[in-house]
């Protein structure tokens, strides 16, 4: 048996952890095996690099960094959870995966897609998402949604013109691989959100039993 691999994707405020829960639900309703995780972190020691790559500081972290940060939390949540999770036949909800590195570091940060590209295989072999669901809406609904929750994390303080970089490279990416991402309007209330994913529940479940 294998597991499905789903990913949740999207700028701060989007909705992904809110919809990762619900989804979760639908699942556990149907007595399908879930694994609920997210990135940065998913481990303990993954979970101290997310602290180190959201706390802001007097040193700025270098963009190269940055990165090496990021890939090194992966491994160590593929190998601890993901991996493991995906041999037993779970479905894995991720909150956050590379397609965030691309959208952050590559489009936020400048970052080469070569150079995520060539990270990404040294780190995830040949594993990709099954699925990813890109939660998408404007750059300014997303930020409001966030800092209504108060304090502002290191990403979070950036400003608009790196959240437009993040959002256009979330799209790309979806419009180019239409097999393995669905696009959700996340601006809409949260019941309509929650009926599309109810529209994607018999799709996954179909992918899910093979
Ligand atoms: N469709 C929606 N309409 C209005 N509010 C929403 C909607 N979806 C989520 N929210 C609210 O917006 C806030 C952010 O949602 P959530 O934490 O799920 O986003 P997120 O994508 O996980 O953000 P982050 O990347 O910062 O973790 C929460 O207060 C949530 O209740
Ligand atoms: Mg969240």
């Amino acid at each position: 048996m294998t597991g499905l691999f789903i990913t949740l994707e999207g700028p701060e405020g989007a909705g992904k952890s809110t919809n990762r829960d619900y989804l979760a639900e639908c699942l556990r309703a149907q007595g399908v095996d879930v694994l609920l995780t997210r990135e940065p972190g998913g481990t303990p020691l993954a979970e101290r690099i997310r602290e180190l790559l959201l706390a802001t500081s007097d040193e700025a972290m270098c963009a190269d960094t940055e990165l090496l940060l990021v890939f090194a939390a992966r491994a160590q949540h593929l190998a601890m959870v993901i991996r493991p999770a995906l041999a037993r036949g779970a479905v894995v909800l991720c909150d956050r995966f590379t397609d965030a590195t691309y959208a952050y570091q590559g489009g936020g940060r400048g970052l080469s897609q070569e150079r995520i590209a060539t990270l990404e295989s040294f780190v995830q072999g040949e594993l990709r998402p099954d699925l990813t669901l890109v939660f998408d809406l404007p750059v300014e609904v997303g930020l409001a949604r966030a800092s209504a929750r108060g304090r502002l994390d290191r990403f979070e303080q950036e400003g608009r013109v790196f959240f437009d970089a993040v959002r256009s490279t979330y799209l790309k990416r979806a419009a180019a691989d239409p097999s393995r991402y669905r696009l959700v309007d996340a601006a809409q209330s949260l019941a309509q959100v929650q009926r599309s994913l109810d529209r994607l529940l018999p799709e996954i479940l179909e992918r899910h039993r093979g």
